[in-house]
């Protein structure tokens, strides 16, 4: 059986064909040792296309204030109990200092969605400041900024991106139009998100998306078609995790939630599958993954991930940022949070690259840049071989 699905594994990679049947029938797999096979070759792609090092974005949830109303979302606009905030410019910008201090070679600035000018005013205002100091011998250009603050205009990407940030992210959520549909009110149109995808590689952002996986109702045929996606929009990052429900999400109740060990295993498989289709792209271990499972992170980083974004929010909101239950990492600080990343990938016989931004490869072969992959690590902040990996090491061996 194995050695059988083996020869198929090799036929497809050969082939690189990548037909939607080839696609339905990995992610259909449920025999150990072949799911095994397809972990090896994915991670084998990663480290031949991009390397072993694992390249860290802080994220900062700097609002929780939201004009949209997608079923599924803890913060959407309908949620009446949630406690709204949005971060004061000096919490945001020491946050991002503080990243770069740490040597995280980027940040992610995540908020609720807002479209006002005083908001994408605000957020060029910041993204100014950050860029400024975060400047030092070691990041002479500063911290890489990546948004994820939704559908905005044109002119309104464009600012952003002149003001300093390079890496957007849009999940498409599902590329199916039927269930983007039916998890979202008739006022968000899937049309507009695809088209902002369009309008963000324009304006000269590198671009990531990502879909949400186990969503009630969704089918395998969808998540096949949801990878022909990303590479029909030669995608440069892909962030995607299971679906959780959140108890104040509006979600219609008819049909099942599958159960987690389902949800992470098509997880996983989608990983996978993205890493050996698509070759060079980033692709998150995304905090979802470690929701459902305490070593969910570094699962996925062995399924061919290699980007984590560490928690930098304060701690005195970030139970407010829940956009699902069970999210992890709401009482540890920011300082807790990296020694326990460097273990926790040193688990997996990865290192953190710091003090870069680590670009998509993809993206530079794109535009025939050069492309950073084989930097050592840093040997100053390395921990190899901790005890407490040791923990880790078993869990995953399960
Ligand atoms: N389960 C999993 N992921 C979710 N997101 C929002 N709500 C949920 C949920 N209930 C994801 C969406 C969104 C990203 C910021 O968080 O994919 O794009």
């Amino acid at each position: 059986m194995a050695v059988s699905f083996d020869e198929e594994l090799a036929r497809i990679l050969r082939e690189q064909k990548w037909l939607k049947e080839d696609l339905v029938s990995l992610l259909a797999l449920q025999d150990p040792e072949a799911i095994e096979s397809l972990r090896a070759a994915a991670e084998a792609m990663l480290l031949e296309q991009c390397g072993a090092g694992v390249n860290l974005r802080g994220l900062i949830e700097f609002s929780n204030l939201c004009v949209c109303d997608c079923l599924y979302c803890g913060i959407r606009k309908g949620n009446r109990v949630v406690e709204r905030y949005s971060l004061s410019d000096d919490e945001i910008i020491d946050s991002a200092r503080w990243c770069a201090e740490k040597g995280y070679g980027s940040v992610v600035l995540q908020s609720g969605e807002r479209r006002d000018r005083k908001f994408v005013d605000r957020l060029v205002a910041n993204i100014r400041v950050i860029k400024e100091v975060t400047r030092s011998e070691k990041q002479p250009n500063g911290v890489g900024i990546t948004l994820c603050v939704g559908e905005q205009t044109r002119e309104d990407y464009q600012r952003l991106h002149e003001a300093g940030a390079h890496r957007y992210l849009l999940r498409m959520e599902t590329s199916s139009r039927e269930l983007f549909a039916a998890l979202h009110p008739a006022t968000q149109s899937y049309d507009n998100r695809l088209a902002c995808l369009k309008t963000l590689r324009e304006v000269g952002f590198m671009v990531g998306t990502g879909v949400m996986i186990g969503i009630p109702g969704q089918t395998i045929e969808q998540l096949a078609d949801d990878l022909l996606f990303f590479r029909q929009l030669d995608i440069d990052m892909i962030g995607m995790g299971p679906y959780i429900p959140h108890a104040d999400a509006a979600m219609p109740a008819d049909l099942p939630v599958p159960d987690v060990a389902t949800r992470m295993d098509l997880a996983f498989k989608m990983i996978g599958i993205a890493r050996l289709m698509l070759r060079d792209v980033n692709i998150a271990a995304t905090t979802a993954l470690q929701a459902l499972d305490p070593v969910g992170r570094e699962r996925g980083l062995r399924f061919g991930a290699n980007v984590i974004m560490p928690q930098v929010t304060p701690l005195h909101v970030r139970k407010n940022y829940t956009l699902y239950d069970g999210k992890p990492c709401l009482e540890d600080s920011a300082g807790q949070c990296a020694t326990c990343l460097e273990q926790r990938i040193d688990s997996v016989g990865r290192f953190i690259r710091y003090d870069g931004w680590g670009d998509s490869a993809h993206f530079a072969r794109r535009n025939n840049l050069p492309v950073g992959m084989n930097e050592a690590p840093a040997p100053h902040r390395h921990v190899p071989g901790q005890s407490a990996n040791k923990i880790i090491k078993l869990h995953l061996k399960q």
